[in-house]
């Protein structure tokens, strides 16, 4: 596989920076017991670029986005959104969750679960209309699923249920894609659909960062790392920050040299 570093240099934080950032973190301290499982966590995601988190099992990356949306609540630290408080804007993060956290304990067909991605637009009382199921339809089209509107949603399998996710997120039509592994467990083909939707939503200018696991598609996919074990790691381009060095700090040493030998990585 090549993995081309050039074509995604240049890729810094534009604009002001932390002002105009789609999520800004500071100082993001996150504990469920006695120790934190992240520390003191700065991080500025650049507008327009696709960025990835990267770290072991347990690292706290999952909990980093989850702080971020506000599901838990940090011992200290700040989230802005476009620069502005979270509560403000969460309306413009769409949020697909790691895959295994979603439990469907009760009968949903897919369509509603897109359909959900509609809430604000539909508010609490409003009827869901023709436009409405046509706007979830289109979504569903747009990562291959159109034909299953009707099925069950615990009734697909892992990869398709994750390409549903992934159309409630754009019914949304949020500016900043915030997803937990999108690509964990699915096919070629499935990670072959997710990734030129989430390339179709950068080249409309939307931001998207998701956590990511497979350290040999980094280049390929992403403009941005943000390597995370507890604490910030590094930071940067693809080009700047994922170099051997920071993968070795990041996993403590526990990727074999033959793994970080096979990756196109920057010159340490
Ligand atoms: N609800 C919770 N209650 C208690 N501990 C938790 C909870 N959620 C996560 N943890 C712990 O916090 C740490 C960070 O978990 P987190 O899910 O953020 O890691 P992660 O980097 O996403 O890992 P993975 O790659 O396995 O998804 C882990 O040690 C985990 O066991
Ligand atoms: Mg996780």
């Amino acid at each position: 596989m090549s993995l081309e570093l050039a074509a995604n240099d240049g890729v810094a934080p534009t604009g002001a920076g932390l002002a105009s950032s789609p999520l800004a973190l500071r100082g993001m301290t996150v504990s469920y017991g006695q120790k934190p499982v992240v520390f003191s966590v700065d991080m500025t995601i650049a507008e327009g670029a696709m960025t990835a988190i990267i770290g072991p099992n347990g690292a706290g990356k999952s909990t980093l986005l989850k702080a971020a949306l506000g599901i838990v609540s940090p011992l200290a630290g700040q989230v802005t959104v476009f620069g502005k408080p979270l509560a403000a804007e969460r309306h413009r993060i769409a949020y697909v969750p790691q895959r295994a956290s979603v439990d469907w304990d009760f009968p949903t067909r897919v369509i509603d679960v897109v359909l959900m991605g509609l809430y604000r637009e539909l508010g609490l009382l409003q009827r869901i209309r023709g436009q409405h199921r046509d706007k979830a339809m289109a979504c569903l089209e747009r990562v291959g699923m159109a034909g299953f509107a009707e099925r069950q949603i615990g009734q697909l399998s892992g990869g398709q249920q994750q390409r549903v996710f992934l159309a409630r997120a754009l019914a949304q039509e949020a500016d900043l894609y915030l997803l937990d592994e999108p690509f964990a467990g699915v096919d070629a083909a499935t990670e072959k659909a997710i990734i030129d939707v989430l390339k179709s939503l950068k080249d409309e200018g939307k931001t998207v960062v998701a956590v990511h696991h497979d350290l040999a598609t980094v280049a390929e996919y992403f403009d941005r790392v943000f390597l995370v074990n507890t604490r910030k790691m590094a930071e940067g381009t693809v080009a700047e920050a994922f170099s051997a060095e920071n993968l070795d700090r990041t996993y403590g040493g526990r990727l074999a040299t033959g793994q970080i030998d096979q990756l196109d990585l920057v010159a340490g």
